[in-house]
């Protein structure tokens, strides 16, 4: 059997708004269901009512995407939609594109984050309340999901409700 070598790279990520031109490479780690709809929610951008944040590798490489919705709740960014590349989670990009997340509410002069997390994704609920999120109550949520034979239906669930003061 052939040795393991093992190497540790550190790699500065930078945070950015997406652009018509990420939409190709988001294709690895969203629907094309959730992609199509994003021309007219670059439009949405336009007008200011949502931030589209992709975390880029040093060549521009978008690896993560992220949403921050500024006309939901009032006084807060409602952070939402966070995907990280399959291959490269748990290694800290979703982190990096919450807290620049946070830094942009911050800068909006704005003082609470909230983000939901599917009451069937522990795991991404671990990870906000790792952040200071704090769940403070649940609500029903449904959206648009394609099945595998490209069927439109309504999916429905229950999310939980937390959010962080900055
Ligand atoms: C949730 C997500 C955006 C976090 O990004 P990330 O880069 O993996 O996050 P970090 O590396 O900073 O933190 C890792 C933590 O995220 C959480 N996590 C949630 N879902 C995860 C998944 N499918 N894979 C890996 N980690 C996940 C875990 O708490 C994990 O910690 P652990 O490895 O100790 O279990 C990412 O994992 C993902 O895209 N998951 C699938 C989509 C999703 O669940 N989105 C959230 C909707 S509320």
């Amino acid at each position: 059997m052939g040795t393991i070598h093992t190497g540790v790279v550190t790699m500065p990520l930078t945070v950015r708004d997406m652009t018509e031109a990420d939409l190709p490479e988001l294709a690895c780690f969203y629907s094309r269901f959730y992609l199509e709809k994003m021309p007219a929610e670059l439009e949405r951008a336009r007008t200011g009512v949502v931030d589209h944040l992709v975390v880029c590798t040093p060549a521009g490489v978008p690896v993560g995407k992220g949403a921050i919705n500024w006309d939901e709740i009032p006084g807060a960014g409602v952070i939402s939609t966070l995907s990280v590349r399959v291959e490269l989670r748990s290694v800290g990009i979703g982190t990096v594109l919450i807290r620049a997340a946070e830094e942009r509410i911050r800068a909006r002069g704005l003082s609470r984050a909230e983000i939901g997390a599917e009451e069937n994704n522990p795991r991404a609920r671990a990870l906000y309340e790792r952040l200071g999120y704090v769940a403070y109550g649940c609500e029903p949520a449904s959206w648009d999901q394609e099945d595998s034979d490209g069927t439109v239906r309504k999916y429905e669930t229950t999310c939980t409700l937390l959010r962080k003061d900055l």
